[in-house]
Protein backbone atom coordinates (compact mmCIF):
# COMPACT_ATOMS: atom_id res chain seq x y z
CA UNK A 1 0.00 0.00 0.00
CA UNK A 2 1.35 3.55 -0.78
CA UNK A 3 -0.41 7.11 -0.19
CA UNK A 4 -1.54 8.90 -3.53
CA UNK A 5 -2.28 12.67 -4.10
CA UNK A 6 -5.83 11.64 -3.61
CA UNK A 7 -7.75 13.16 -0.03
CA UNK A 8 -11.28 14.65 0.63
CA UNK A 9 -10.85 18.30 0.55
CA UNK A 10 -12.97 20.71 2.92
CA UNK A 11 -12.93 23.87 2.35
CA UNK A 12 -13.32 26.62 5.19
CA UNK A 13 -12.50 30.34 5.76
CA UNK A 14 -10.22 29.96 8.35
CA UNK A 15 -8.73 26.98 10.16
CA UNK A 16 -7.85 27.10 13.81
CA UNK A 17 -5.54 24.11 14.90
CA UNK A 18 -5.62 23.80 18.53
CA UNK A 19 -9.22 23.93 20.84
CA UNK A 20 -6.93 24.93 24.09
CA UNK A 21 -7.93 28.77 25.23
CA UNK A 22 -6.35 30.40 22.58
CA UNK A 23 -7.72 28.74 20.17
CA UNK A 24 -11.20 29.03 21.20
CA UNK A 25 -10.65 32.37 22.12
CA UNK A 26 -9.92 33.09 18.25
CA UNK A 27 -12.39 30.64 17.10
CA UNK A 28 -15.24 32.27 18.90
CA UNK A 29 -14.46 35.75 17.38
CA UNK A 30 -14.67 34.48 13.70
CA UNK A 31 -17.50 32.28 13.95
CA UNK A 32 -18.97 35.59 15.73
CA UNK A 33 -18.42 37.42 12.89
CA UNK A 34 -19.83 34.81 10.27
CA UNK A 35 -16.94 32.92 8.89
CA UNK A 36 -17.05 29.60 8.23
CA UNK A 37 -14.37 28.43 9.91
CA UNK A 38 -13.08 24.62 11.54
CA UNK A 39 -11.59 23.83 14.77
CA UNK A 40 -9.17 20.74 14.58
CA UNK A 41 -8.20 19.24 18.13
CA UNK A 42 -6.25 16.19 19.05
CA UNK A 43 -8.12 15.43 22.14
CA UNK A 44 -11.92 16.37 22.84
CA UNK A 45 -11.97 20.05 23.31
CA UNK A 46 -12.14 20.31 27.07
CA UNK A 47 -9.25 17.98 27.77
CA UNK A 48 -7.00 20.52 26.00
CA UNK A 49 -4.06 21.53 28.09
CA UNK A 50 -5.45 24.94 29.54
CA UNK A 51 -7.84 22.83 31.54
CA UNK A 52 -5.25 22.10 33.81
CA UNK A 53 -4.00 26.30 35.07
CA UNK A 54 -4.20 26.40 37.97
CA UNK A 55 -3.48 30.19 39.32
CA UNK A 56 -5.09 32.18 37.56
CA UNK A 57 -4.87 35.66 34.60
CA UNK A 58 -3.53 38.42 35.42
CA UNK A 59 -4.81 42.18 35.21
CA UNK A 60 -4.14 44.82 36.91
CA UNK A 61 -8.14 45.70 38.46
CA UNK A 62 -6.64 46.47 41.69
CA UNK A 63 -9.89 45.04 43.12
CA UNK A 64 -6.88 44.04 46.35
CA UNK A 65 -3.75 46.26 46.14
CA UNK A 66 -3.37 49.89 43.91
CA UNK A 67 -2.62 48.31 40.23
CA UNK A 68 -2.23 50.37 37.07
CA UNK A 69 -1.44 48.39 33.88
CA UNK A 70 2.20 50.52 33.14
CA UNK A 71 3.63 48.63 36.46
CA UNK A 72 2.38 44.74 35.57
CA UNK A 73 4.27 46.01 32.08
CA UNK A 74 7.05 46.92 34.26
CA UNK A 75 7.23 43.42 35.89
CA UNK A 76 6.64 41.42 32.97
CA UNK A 77 9.74 42.98 31.08
CA UNK A 78 11.74 42.28 34.11
CA UNK A 79 10.09 38.93 34.83
CA UNK A 80 11.55 38.52 31.02
CA UNK A 81 15.10 39.28 31.69
CA UNK A 82 14.85 42.24 29.15
CA UNK A 83 14.36 39.99 26.73
CA UNK A 84 10.60 39.97 26.10
CA UNK A 85 9.40 42.71 23.11
CA UNK A 86 8.10 45.89 24.80
CA UNK A 87 5.71 46.99 22.58
CA UNK A 88 3.80 43.50 22.57
CA UNK A 89 3.92 43.74 26.57
CA UNK A 90 2.48 46.74 26.76
CA UNK A 91 -0.53 45.88 24.16
CA UNK A 92 -0.94 42.84 26.37
CA UNK A 93 -1.21 44.63 29.39
CA UNK A 94 -3.34 47.28 28.63
CA UNK A 95 -5.73 44.79 26.99
CA UNK A 96 -5.60 42.92 30.58
CA UNK A 97 -8.43 44.64 32.27
CA UNK A 98 -10.69 44.66 29.59
CA UNK A 99 -10.38 41.07 28.25
CA UNK A 100 -10.48 39.68 32.09
CA UNK A 101 -14.58 41.28 31.58
CA UNK A 102 -15.29 39.92 28.84
CA UNK A 103 -13.88 36.69 30.34
CA UNK A 104 -16.19 37.33 33.33
CA UNK A 105 -18.96 38.29 30.58
CA UNK A 106 -18.70 34.63 28.90
CA UNK A 107 -19.40 33.05 32.64
CA UNK A 108 -16.00 32.33 33.95
CA UNK A 109 -16.96 31.82 37.90
CA UNK A 110 -14.08 33.82 39.00
CA UNK A 111 -13.69 33.28 43.06
CA UNK A 112 -15.02 36.54 44.35
CA UNK A 113 -14.22 39.20 47.12
CA UNK A 114 -16.30 39.87 49.99
CA UNK A 115 -17.55 43.36 47.90
CA UNK A 116 -18.29 40.96 44.63
CA UNK A 117 -15.35 42.20 43.32
CA UNK A 118 -13.30 39.55 40.87
CA UNK A 119 -11.07 37.78 43.93
CA UNK A 120 -6.99 38.69 43.15
CA UNK A 121 -4.14 36.89 44.52
CA UNK A 122 -0.60 37.67 45.14
CA UNK A 123 1.65 35.53 42.35
CA UNK A 124 5.74 35.59 41.78
CA UNK A 125 7.28 38.95 40.04
CA UNK A 126 4.38 41.36 40.89
CA UNK A 127 4.57 44.57 42.34
CA UNK A 128 3.14 47.94 42.69
CA UNK A 129 4.84 51.12 41.70
CA UNK A 130 7.66 50.16 39.71
CA UNK A 131 9.32 47.01 41.75
CA UNK A 132 8.01 48.71 45.08
CA UNK A 133 5.42 46.41 47.54
CA UNK A 134 3.59 43.52 46.26
CA UNK A 135 0.62 43.59 43.85
CA UNK A 136 -2.34 41.21 44.06
CA UNK A 137 -2.98 40.94 40.26
CA UNK A 138 -3.83 37.62 39.07
CA UNK A 139 -7.89 37.44 38.65
CA UNK A 140 -8.34 33.50 40.21
CA UNK A 141 -11.48 30.78 39.87
CA UNK A 142 -10.11 29.16 43.08
CA UNK A 143 -6.75 27.07 41.79
CA UNK A 144 -8.79 26.00 38.70
CA UNK A 145 -8.58 28.66 36.41
CA UNK A 146 -8.11 27.39 33.18
CA UNK A 147 -10.74 24.54 34.04
CA UNK A 148 -13.20 27.40 34.08
CA UNK A 149 -11.69 29.70 31.46
CA UNK A 150 -11.55 26.72 28.89
CA UNK A 151 -15.32 25.63 29.74
CA UNK A 152 -16.53 28.51 29.57
CA UNK A 153 -14.84 29.41 26.16
CA UNK A 154 -16.40 26.16 24.65
CA UNK A 155 -19.91 26.94 25.90
CA UNK A 156 -19.46 29.89 23.99
CA UNK A 157 -18.24 28.46 20.76
CA UNK A 158 -21.08 25.62 20.78
CA UNK A 159 -23.59 28.86 21.29
CA UNK A 160 -22.60 30.44 17.99
CA UNK A 161 -22.03 27.01 16.33
CA UNK A 162 -18.38 26.57 15.37
CA UNK A 163 -17.48 23.44 13.21
CA UNK A 164 -15.44 21.15 15.69
CA UNK A 165 -13.29 18.39 13.90
CA UNK A 166 -12.69 16.53 17.37
CA UNK A 167 -9.58 14.14 17.77
CA UNK A 168 -8.36 14.95 13.95
CA UNK A 169 -4.43 15.28 14.31
CA UNK A 170 -2.90 18.01 11.89
CA UNK A 171 -0.49 16.06 10.35
CA UNK A 172 1.39 19.24 7.74
CA UNK A 173 0.94 22.31 6.95
CA UNK A 174 0.05 22.41 2.28
CA UNK A 175 1.18 25.02 0.40
CA UNK A 176 0.01 25.98 -3.11
CA UNK A 177 2.04 26.07 -6.33
CA UNK A 178 3.37 29.42 -5.14
CA UNK A 179 4.72 28.02 -2.38
CA UNK A 180 1.69 30.07 0.38
CA UNK A 181 0.14 28.12 2.99
CA UNK A 182 -2.99 27.41 1.83
CA UNK A 183 -4.18 24.34 3.44
CA UNK A 184 -3.16 21.45 6.12
CA UNK A 185 -3.62 17.31 6.16
CA UNK A 186 -5.06 16.23 8.99
CA UNK A 187 -5.86 12.32 10.26
CA UNK A 188 -9.02 10.94 11.62
CA UNK A 189 -7.27 9.38 14.41
CA UNK A 190 -10.30 7.28 14.89
CA UNK A 191 -10.28 5.72 11.42
CA UNK A 192 -6.86 6.45 10.36
CA UNK A 193 -8.54 8.38 7.07
CA UNK A 194 -7.02 12.00 5.83
CA UNK A 195 -8.49 14.49 4.38
CA UNK A 196 -7.70 17.86 3.00
CA UNK A 197 -8.72 20.77 5.26
CA UNK A 198 -8.17 23.77 2.91
CA UNK A 199 -8.38 27.64 3.46
CA UNK A 200 -5.98 30.94 3.02
CA UNK A 201 -5.78 31.52 6.69
CA UNK A 202 -4.60 28.95 9.22
CA UNK A 203 -4.51 29.69 12.41
CA UNK A 204 -1.53 27.61 14.53
CA UNK A 205 -2.89 27.55 18.63
CA UNK A 206 -1.50 24.12 19.27
CA UNK A 207 0.13 24.40 22.70
CA UNK A 208 3.81 23.81 23.73
CA UNK A 209 5.75 20.80 23.99
CA UNK A 210 6.95 19.95 27.61
CA UNK A 211 7.05 16.43 26.63
CA UNK A 212 10.29 16.83 25.60
CA UNK A 213 11.54 16.65 29.59
CA UNK A 214 10.99 13.39 31.15
CA UNK A 215 9.58 15.60 34.49
CA UNK A 216 6.89 18.11 33.33
CA UNK A 217 3.30 19.94 34.32
CA UNK A 218 2.14 19.16 30.92
CA UNK A 219 -0.57 16.98 29.16
CA UNK A 220 0.75 14.06 27.01
CA UNK A 221 -0.78 16.21 24.44
CA UNK A 222 1.82 18.66 24.31
CA UNK A 223 3.95 17.45 21.61
CA UNK A 224 4.89 20.58 20.22
CA UNK A 225 2.92 19.87 17.10
CA UNK A 226 2.40 23.02 15.57
CA UNK A 227 6.43 23.66 15.91
CA UNK A 228 6.92 20.67 13.88
CA UNK A 229 4.92 21.82 11.03
CA UNK A 230 6.29 25.19 11.24
CA UNK A 231 10.07 23.91 10.82
CA UNK A 232 9.04 21.55 8.31
CA UNK A 233 7.35 24.18 6.06
CA UNK A 234 10.47 25.53 6.23
CA UNK A 235 10.29 28.64 8.78
CA UNK A 236 12.26 29.28 11.93
CA UNK A 237 11.63 28.50 15.46
CA UNK A 238 12.07 31.43 18.53
CA UNK A 239 13.82 31.27 21.60
CA UNK A 240 13.92 27.70 22.12
CA UNK A 241 16.52 27.79 25.01
CA UNK A 242 14.12 29.43 27.15
CA UNK A 243 11.90 26.76 29.04
CA UNK A 244 10.60 27.06 32.32
CA UNK A 245 11.33 24.79 35.01
CA UNK A 246 8.37 25.84 37.22
CA UNK A 247 9.85 25.66 41.13
CA UNK A 248 7.02 23.53 42.33
CA UNK A 249 6.11 20.18 40.51
CA UNK A 250 5.33 17.04 43.04
CA UNK A 251 8.85 15.89 42.89
CA UNK A 252 9.61 13.00 41.24
CA UNK A 253 6.26 12.72 39.33
CA UNK A 254 6.29 16.47 38.11
CA UNK A 255 2.44 17.74 38.26
CA UNK A 256 2.04 21.33 38.94
CA UNK A 257 1.56 22.94 42.53
CA UNK A 258 0.29 26.10 41.54
CA UNK A 259 2.10 29.18 42.66
CA UNK A 260 -1.22 30.02 44.37
CA UNK A 261 0.23 27.90 47.15
CA UNK A 262 2.83 30.68 47.82
CA UNK A 263 0.39 33.60 46.85
CA UNK A 264 -1.49 32.03 49.44
CA UNK A 265 1.36 32.22 51.72
CA UNK A 266 3.28 29.20 51.44
CA UNK A 267 6.60 28.29 52.75
CA UNK A 268 9.64 26.52 51.29
CA UNK A 269 11.91 24.78 53.53
CA UNK A 270 15.01 22.92 53.13
CA UNK A 271 15.98 19.80 55.43
CA UNK A 272 17.05 22.04 58.35
CA UNK A 273 13.68 23.10 58.19
CA UNK A 274 14.96 26.79 57.05
CA UNK A 275 12.66 29.49 54.86
CA UNK A 276 15.75 29.36 52.15
CA UNK A 277 14.09 31.69 49.66
CA UNK A 278 14.87 34.47 52.44
CA UNK A 279 18.44 34.25 51.16
CA UNK A 280 17.83 34.29 47.69
CA UNK A 281 15.18 37.12 47.25
CA UNK A 282 15.41 38.80 50.79
CA UNK A 283 12.21 41.68 49.42
CA UNK A 284 10.12 39.11 48.40
CA UNK A 285 11.33 35.54 49.20
CA UNK A 286 8.73 32.99 48.16
CA UNK A 287 7.24 34.94 45.38
CA UNK A 288 10.59 35.75 43.23
CA UNK A 289 9.98 34.76 39.84
CA UNK A 290 9.84 31.40 38.89
CA UNK A 291 13.43 31.26 37.79
CA UNK A 292 14.97 32.68 40.57
CA UNK A 293 12.83 29.89 42.91
CA UNK A 294 13.42 27.58 40.97
CA UNK A 295 17.54 27.83 40.88
CA UNK A 296 17.29 28.29 44.32
CA UNK A 297 15.45 24.86 44.87
CA UNK A 298 17.89 22.66 42.77
CA UNK A 299 20.77 24.68 44.70
CA UNK A 300 19.14 23.71 47.91
CA UNK A 301 19.67 19.71 46.98
CA UNK A 302 22.40 20.10 45.02
CA UNK A 303 24.60 21.62 48.15
CA UNK A 304 23.18 18.83 50.67
CA UNK A 305 20.24 20.54 52.09
CA UNK A 306 16.96 18.00 50.43
CA UNK A 307 14.44 16.36 52.33
CA UNK A 308 14.05 12.23 52.22
CA UNK A 309 15.94 9.46 51.76
CA UNK A 310 17.45 10.57 48.51
CA UNK A 311 17.99 14.25 49.43
CA UNK A 312 16.47 15.29 46.18
CA UNK A 313 12.96 17.39 46.89
CA UNK A 314 12.37 20.68 49.30
CA UNK A 315 8.68 21.07 51.48
CA UNK A 316 6.43 23.21 50.63
CA UNK A 317 4.65 24.08 54.08
CA UNK A 318 0.80 25.38 54.23
CA UNK A 319 0.55 24.24 57.72
CA UNK A 320 -0.10 27.81 58.95
CA UNK A 321 -2.64 28.52 56.73
CA UNK A 322 -6.30 28.53 58.09
CA UNK A 323 -7.85 25.03 56.67
CA UNK A 324 -11.08 27.77 55.81
CA UNK A 325 -8.55 29.44 52.97
CA UNK A 326 -7.45 26.01 51.89
CA UNK A 327 -10.31 24.47 51.30
CA UNK A 328 -12.12 27.92 49.64
CA UNK A 329 -9.00 28.46 47.53
CA UNK A 330 -6.41 25.41 46.74
CA UNK A 331 -8.99 22.94 46.84
CA UNK A 332 -7.26 21.03 43.95
CA UNK A 333 -3.80 21.42 45.13
CA UNK A 334 -4.82 19.60 48.27
CA UNK A 335 -6.38 16.34 45.75
CA UNK A 336 -3.12 16.56 44.03
CA UNK A 337 -1.09 15.80 47.19
CA UNK A 338 -3.40 13.59 48.65
CA UNK A 339 -3.70 11.49 45.28
CA UNK A 340 0.02 11.80 43.68
CA UNK A 341 1.76 11.96 47.20
CA UNK A 342 -0.40 10.51 49.80
CA UNK A 343 -0.33 13.24 52.24
CA UNK A 344 -2.60 15.58 53.20
CA UNK A 345 -0.78 19.12 52.84
CA UNK A 346 -2.82 20.75 55.94
CA UNK A 347 -1.40 18.41 58.06
CA UNK A 348 2.11 17.27 55.99
CA UNK A 349 4.40 19.91 53.58
CA UNK A 350 4.14 19.31 50.01
CA UNK A 351 7.25 17.41 48.54
CA UNK A 352 8.27 19.70 45.33
CA UNK A 353 11.17 19.85 42.88
CA UNK A 354 11.17 22.07 39.48
CA UNK A 355 9.51 20.23 36.83
CA UNK A 356 9.18 21.67 33.12
CA UNK A 357 6.33 23.63 32.75
CA UNK A 358 6.49 26.49 29.79
CA UNK A 359 8.44 26.84 26.67
CA UNK A 360 9.06 30.61 26.37
CA UNK A 361 10.11 30.17 23.01
CA UNK A 362 7.90 29.20 19.86
CA UNK A 363 6.79 30.07 16.52
CA UNK A 364 7.79 33.71 16.09
CA UNK A 365 4.76 36.14 15.41
CA UNK A 366 4.44 39.77 15.14
CA UNK A 367 1.45 41.71 17.68
CA UNK A 368 -1.06 40.75 15.17
CA UNK A 369 -0.30 36.81 15.44
CA UNK A 370 1.01 36.84 12.21
CA UNK A 371 4.10 34.29 11.70
CA UNK A 372 7.36 36.27 10.76
CA UNK A 373 10.33 34.71 9.21
CA UNK A 374 13.46 36.51 7.97
CA UNK A 375 13.46 37.56 4.16
CA UNK A 376 16.64 37.02 1.88
CA UNK A 377 18.11 39.97 3.39
CA UNK A 378 17.14 39.55 7.08
CA UNK A 379 13.96 41.56 7.09
CA UNK A 380 11.26 40.13 9.42
CA UNK A 381 8.15 39.63 6.68
CA UNK A 382 4.96 38.08 7.73
CA UNK A 383 4.68 34.40 6.34
CA UNK A 384 0.82 35.01 3.97
CA UNK A 385 -1.62 32.89 5.60
CA UNK A 386 -0.32 31.31 8.50
CA UNK A 387 -0.58 32.96 12.31
CA UNK A 388 0.52 31.45 15.49
CA UNK A 389 -0.84 32.42 18.84
CA UNK A 390 -0.82 30.76 22.47
CA UNK A 391 2.22 28.69 24.00
CA UNK A 392 2.94 27.44 20.75
CA UNK A 393 3.82 31.24 19.69
CA UNK A 394 6.65 33.43 20.31
CA UNK A 395 5.15 37.31 20.29
CA UNK A 396 7.37 37.42 22.50
CA UNK A 397 5.86 38.95 25.91
CA UNK A 398 7.72 36.12 28.00
CA UNK A 399 11.37 36.97 26.74
CA UNK A 400 13.68 34.24 28.90
CA UNK A 401 10.93 33.79 31.63
CA UNK A 402 7.36 33.95 31.78
CA UNK A 403 5.42 35.17 35.07
CA UNK A 404 2.85 33.17 36.83
CA UNK A 405 -0.60 34.39 35.57
CA UNK A 406 0.95 36.14 31.74
CA UNK A 407 0.10 33.07 29.76
CA UNK A 408 -3.68 32.74 30.73
CA UNK A 409 -3.45 36.24 30.12
CA UNK A 410 -1.39 35.62 26.50
CA UNK A 411 -3.72 33.80 25.13
CA UNK A 412 -7.01 35.08 25.52
CA UNK A 413 -5.22 38.69 24.01
CA UNK A 414 -3.70 37.35 21.55
CA UNK A 415 -6.32 34.82 20.61
CA UNK A 416 -9.06 38.06 20.01
CA UNK A 417 -6.69 40.17 18.51
CA UNK A 418 -5.43 37.00 15.74
CA UNK A 419 -8.83 36.57 14.42
CA UNK A 420 -9.71 40.10 14.35
CA UNK A 421 -6.65 40.45 11.91
CA UNK A 422 -7.83 37.21 10.03
CA UNK A 423 -11.48 38.64 10.26
CA UNK A 424 -10.09 42.33 8.81
CA UNK A 425 -8.01 40.22 5.84
CA UNK A 426 -11.24 38.22 4.58
CA UNK A 427 -12.73 41.31 4.66
CA UNK A 428 -11.00 42.92 1.80
CA UNK A 429 -10.59 39.46 0.08
CA UNK A 430 -13.04 36.58 0.99
CA UNK A 431 -11.80 33.05 0.53
CA UNK A 432 -11.06 31.44 -2.48
CA UNK A 433 -10.17 27.91 -3.09
CA UNK A 434 -9.32 27.59 -6.06
CA UNK A 435 -5.39 26.14 -5.61
CA UNK A 436 -3.66 23.60 -6.21
CA UNK A 437 -1.73 22.13 -3.52
CA UNK A 438 1.51 20.67 -3.43
CA UNK A 439 0.83 17.61 -1.94
CA UNK A 440 4.50 15.95 -2.49
CA UNK A 441 6.42 16.23 0.47
CA UNK A 442 3.81 15.10 2.73
CA UNK A 443 3.03 11.75 1.06
CA UNK A 444 6.54 11.34 1.35
CA UNK A 445 6.19 11.12 4.79
CA UNK A 446 3.68 9.39 5.24
CA UNK A 447 5.01 6.44 2.98
CA UNK A 448 8.24 6.78 4.69
CA UNK A 449 6.41 5.53 8.16
CA UNK A 450 4.55 3.45 5.55
CA UNK A 451 7.10 1.65 4.62
CA UNK A 452 8.40 1.05 7.95
CA UNK A 453 5.18 -1.33 9.34
CA UNK A 454 7.75 -4.54 9.00
CA UNK A 455 11.40 -3.07 9.14
CA UNK A 456 12.70 -5.69 11.67
CA UNK A 457 13.68 -3.61 14.54
CA UNK A 458 13.03 -4.14 18.03
CA UNK A 459 13.36 -0.42 19.32
CA UNK A 460 9.71 1.04 19.55
CA UNK A 461 8.72 4.69 19.55
CA UNK A 462 7.67 4.87 23.46
CA UNK A 463 11.52 3.87 24.32
CA UNK A 464 12.76 6.38 22.05
CA UNK A 465 10.32 9.11 23.43
CA UNK A 466 11.49 8.09 27.11
CA UNK A 467 15.10 8.10 26.32
CA UNK A 468 14.66 11.78 24.55
CA UNK A 469 13.09 12.96 27.69
CA UNK A 470 16.28 11.88 29.69
CA UNK A 471 18.93 13.26 27.12
CA UNK A 472 17.01 16.78 27.52
CA UNK A 473 16.85 16.89 31.53
CA UNK A 474 19.95 15.54 32.00
CA UNK A 475 21.73 17.99 28.83
CA UNK A 476 19.41 21.19 29.19
CA UNK A 477 18.10 21.31 32.34
CA UNK A 478 18.02 24.33 34.97
CA UNK A 479 21.41 24.61 34.96
CA UNK A 480 23.28 23.74 32.00
CA UNK A 481 26.96 24.26 30.37
CA UNK A 482 28.86 23.27 27.46
CA UNK A 483 29.96 20.28 27.98
CA UNK A 484 26.68 18.78 28.85
CA UNK A 485 24.73 20.43 26.00
CA UNK A 486 27.36 19.44 23.79
CA UNK A 487 26.64 15.45 25.09
CA UNK A 488 23.34 15.74 24.36
CA UNK A 489 23.55 17.56 21.05
CA UNK A 490 25.37 13.80 20.19
CA UNK A 491 22.81 11.69 22.12
CA UNK A 492 20.12 13.45 20.04
CA UNK A 493 22.13 12.58 16.47
CA UNK A 494 21.74 8.93 18.06
CA UNK A 495 17.91 9.98 19.03
CA UNK A 496 17.23 10.93 15.57
CA UNK A 497 18.96 7.62 13.67
CA UNK A 498 16.95 5.69 15.74
CA UNK A 499 13.39 7.52 14.90
CA UNK A 500 14.76 7.17 11.46
CA UNK A 501 14.85 2.99 11.99
CA UNK A 502 12.15 2.43 14.16
CA UNK A 503 9.22 0.50 13.06
CA UNK A 504 5.42 0.38 13.91
CA UNK A 505 3.78 -2.48 14.06
CA UNK A 506 0.48 -2.12 13.00
CA UNK A 507 -0.32 0.86 11.28
CA UNK A 508 -4.17 0.47 11.64
CA UNK A 509 -4.24 -0.27 15.45
CA UNK A 510 -6.90 0.79 17.85
CA UNK A 511 -7.55 4.58 17.40
CA UNK A 512 -3.98 4.74 15.48
CA UNK A 513 -2.04 5.76 18.21
CA UNK A 514 1.12 4.37 17.61
CA UNK A 515 0.87 5.65 14.11
CA UNK A 516 0.00 9.14 16.19
CA UNK A 517 3.09 8.56 18.25
CA UNK A 518 5.49 8.14 15.78
CA UNK A 519 4.30 11.86 14.15
CA UNK A 520 4.59 13.55 17.55
CA UNK A 521 7.65 11.81 18.35
CA UNK A 522 8.81 13.49 15.28
CA UNK A 523 8.11 16.97 16.69
CA UNK A 524 9.73 16.24 19.53
CA UNK A 525 13.41 15.65 18.74
CA UNK A 526 13.20 18.46 16.59
CA UNK A 527 12.34 20.67 19.17
CA UNK A 528 15.28 18.64 21.11
CA UNK A 529 17.63 19.96 18.47
CA UNK A 530 15.73 23.64 18.18
CA UNK A 531 16.57 23.98 22.13
CA UNK A 532 19.84 22.47 22.44
CA UNK A 533 21.28 24.33 19.44
CA UNK A 534 19.78 27.69 20.64
CA UNK A 535 21.27 27.34 24.03
CA UNK A 536 24.85 26.12 23.11
CA UNK A 537 24.84 29.41 21.26
CA UNK A 538 23.54 31.64 23.96
CA UNK A 539 26.93 32.24 25.85
CA UNK A 540 25.24 34.22 28.89
CA UNK A 541 23.17 33.52 31.53
CA UNK A 542 19.46 35.00 31.23
CA UNK A 543 16.18 33.95 32.95
CA UNK A 544 15.56 30.47 32.76
CA UNK A 545 18.81 30.00 30.88
CA UNK A 546 21.32 29.47 33.33
CA UNK A 547 24.42 28.99 32.42
CA UNK A 548 27.10 27.49 34.89
CA UNK A 549 29.98 28.09 32.53
CA UNK A 550 28.67 31.54 31.31
CA UNK A 551 27.04 33.10 34.72
CA UNK A 552 26.23 36.48 33.72
CA UNK A 553 23.94 38.04 31.44
CA UNK A 554 25.71 39.58 28.76
CA UNK A 555 23.11 43.00 27.02
CA UNK A 556 25.83 43.35 24.50
CA UNK A 557 26.08 40.73 22.92
CA UNK A 558 22.65 39.03 23.68
CA UNK A 559 20.09 41.42 24.07
CA UNK A 560 18.66 39.69 20.87
CA UNK A 561 16.75 36.65 20.07
CA UNK A 562 17.73 33.39 18.38
CA UNK A 563 15.88 32.07 15.39
CA UNK A 564 16.22 28.29 14.53
CA UNK A 565 16.02 26.67 11.12
CA UNK A 566 15.76 22.78 10.95
CA UNK A 567 17.54 22.75 7.33
CA UNK A 568 21.12 22.11 8.59
CA UNK A 569 20.42 23.24 12.05
CA UNK A 570 20.94 26.98 11.37
CA UNK A 571 20.86 30.10 13.34
CA UNK A 572 20.18 33.93 12.79
CA UNK A 573 19.63 36.64 15.31
CA UNK A 574 17.08 39.48 15.59
CA UNK A 575 16.82 42.44 17.79
CA UNK A 576 14.65 42.74 20.99
CA UNK A 577 12.03 45.33 20.31
CA UNK A 578 12.56 48.06 22.60
CA UNK A 579 10.46 50.48 21.44
CA UNK A 580 6.79 50.63 23.21
CA UNK A 581 4.42 52.33 21.70
CA UNK A 582 3.33 54.68 23.88
CA UNK A 583 5.83 54.20 26.73
CA UNK A 584 9.45 55.42 27.88
CA UNK A 585 11.32 52.08 26.67
CA UNK A 586 12.25 50.65 30.69
CA UNK A 587 15.87 49.67 30.43
CA UNK A 588 17.92 46.81 31.06
CA UNK A 589 19.43 46.69 34.45
CA UNK A 590 20.75 44.13 37.15
CA UNK A 591 17.48 42.06 37.95
CA UNK A 592 16.80 41.14 41.80
CA UNK A 593 14.00 40.83 44.06
O1 LIG B 1 1.41 28.04 39.32
C1 LIG B 1 0.45 28.13 38.57
O2 LIG B 1 -0.71 28.15 38.96
C2 LIG B 1 0.72 28.31 37.14
C3 LIG B 1 0.32 29.40 36.55
C4 LIG B 1 0.94 29.80 35.28
O3 LIG B 1 1.78 29.05 34.78
O4 LIG B 1 0.65 30.89 34.80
Amino acid sequence: MTFTNSFSIETFDALVIGAGGAGMRSALQLTEHGHKIAMISKVFPTRSHTVAAQGGVNAALGNVTPDKWEWHMYDTIKGSDFLGDQDAIEFMCREASEIVRELEHFGVPFSRLDNGKVYQRAFGGQSQNYGEEQAHRTCAAADRTGHAILHSLYQQNLRLGTTFYDEFYAVDLLKNQDGEINGVLVMNIHDGEYKILQSPHILLATGGAGQVFRNNTNASINTGDGLGMVLRAGYPLQDMEFWQFHPTGVSGKGMLISEAVRGEGGKLRNALGEAFMEKYAPRVKDLASRDVVARAIAIEVNEGRGCGPDKDYVLLDISHIPNEIITERLPGIREISQTFLGIDPVKDPIHVYPTCHYMMGGIPTNISGQVVSPDKDGNQQPVKGLYAIGECACVSVHGANRLGGNSLLDIVVFGRKTALTIDEALKKTPAQHNQTLNLTPVVNRLNRWLNKAECGSNDTVVQIKKDLQLVMERGCGVFRDQPTMQKALEELEVIQERLENVCISDFSNVFNLERLSAYELENLVTIGYATVVSALARTESRGAHSRVDYTERNDDEWLKHTLYFQNNHTLTFKPVNLSPKHHEMIKPKPRVY
